[in-house]
């Protein structure tokens, strides 16, 4: 079965990747994913200088999947670009991208330039975080913002630029709106505001208060929203939200993803979760008579 997907420019060997901000910075945590056969590894979000956080507790389960408010903790653009060579490295010729964040154009524009220059192989702006005061969502769910952002980053840089947007009413405006701005490629989505009570201290339980929801639960959501997307745009899309299974892998790819990223089934799991959503996808693909897994991107779309 060919596995192989060429995703805005990046030559996949198989359509599954982490979603950013859930696998640690280390060249072991690299080098599990590449084993358990991603196609492409994700960092985590990173911003212009260091940030440490929101106050803990960062993350709740929930019916469905989990909140996070992690905060966008990271070291800081200087050092992460640092890294990134030995990141590489344990990636063994998968290719790795950054993720990207700002409160301005110029921050990120500075932080996807620092991030080139460590080697990243293509960049992912996050545009959707929907807990970043000043950036996130709150820059990204407005579409002149998308393309201003995106337009800077794509002039400046050489690897592909890949926005990746959250749910809004606009979304597939923004979309359309990166696209026009150079962004090879789409991730959709990011997690979705929210918030849980503790019935007994009658409090919010996050540090932050709120936080985004990830996991099973959204999973309809990003159906929908990557359907709508790609029935506008016919772009090359990650789809992100709710993948924990080949079934659920294979819905996004039919709504139009070439490629699926996993974030909350691979805390649940780890990466054990990648390999065996490839298995059921061969499995189903040979069965159903399929030579290529291209084959069913956008399928759902058909009359
Ligand atoms: C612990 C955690 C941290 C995350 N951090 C980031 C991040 O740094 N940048 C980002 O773009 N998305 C981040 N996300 C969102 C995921 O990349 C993904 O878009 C979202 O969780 C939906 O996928 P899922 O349903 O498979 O979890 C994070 C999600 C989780 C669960």
């Amino acid at each position: 079965m060919r596995m192989q997907i060429s995703v805005g420019g990046l030559l996949l060997r198989t359509p599954l990747a982490n979603a950013s901000g859930v696998l640690e910075w280390s060249a072991e945590a690299v080098e599990k994913m590449v084993s358990a056969g991603a196609g492409a590894v994700v960092l985590k979000t990173t911003t212009k200088e260091y940030r440490v956080g929101y106050n803990r507790p960062r993350v709740v389960k929930v019916p469905g999947g989990w909140i996070v408010a992690v905060g966008l903790a990271n070291p800081g653009a200087e050092q992460v670009s640092r890294m990134v060579g030995e990141l590489k490295k344990a990636a063994r010729g998968v290719p790795v991208i950054g993720s990207v964040a700002g409160t301005s154009v110029r921050e990120f524009v500075e932080v996807a330039a620092k991030l080139e220059e460590g080697g990243a192989d293509a960049l992912e702006l996050n545009l959707s975080c929907p807990h970043f005061k000043g950036g996130g969502l709150e820059m990204g769910q407005d579409p002149a913002t998308s393309y201003e952002i995106v337009n800077s980053v794509a002039s400046v840089v050489k690897v592909p630029v890949i926005a990746k947007l959250g749910l809004s009413d606009k979304v597939v405006e923004v979309a359309v709106k990166s696209l026009e701005g150079g962004a090879k490629a789409l991730s959709l989505i990011n997690t979705i505001r929210s918030m849980k009570i503790d019935v007994y201290s009658k409090k919010p339980v996050l540090g932050y208060k709120y936080g985004g929801l990830g996991g099973e639960a959204i999973h309809p959501i990003a159906v929908r929203v990557i359907y709508d997307v790609y029935k506008e745009t016919r772009a090359d899309i990650f789809g992100v939200g709710g993948v924990r299974d080949w079934e659920s892998a294979l819905e996004l790819m039919l709504a139009g993803a070439k490629a699926v990223q996993v974030g909350s089934a691979l805390m649940d799991r780890g990466e054990i979760v990648i390999s065996e959503i490839l298995r059921g996808l061969e499995k189903f693909l040979w069965a159903e008579g399929f030579e290529s897994v291209e084959e069913v991107v956008g399928l759902a779309h058909r009359d």
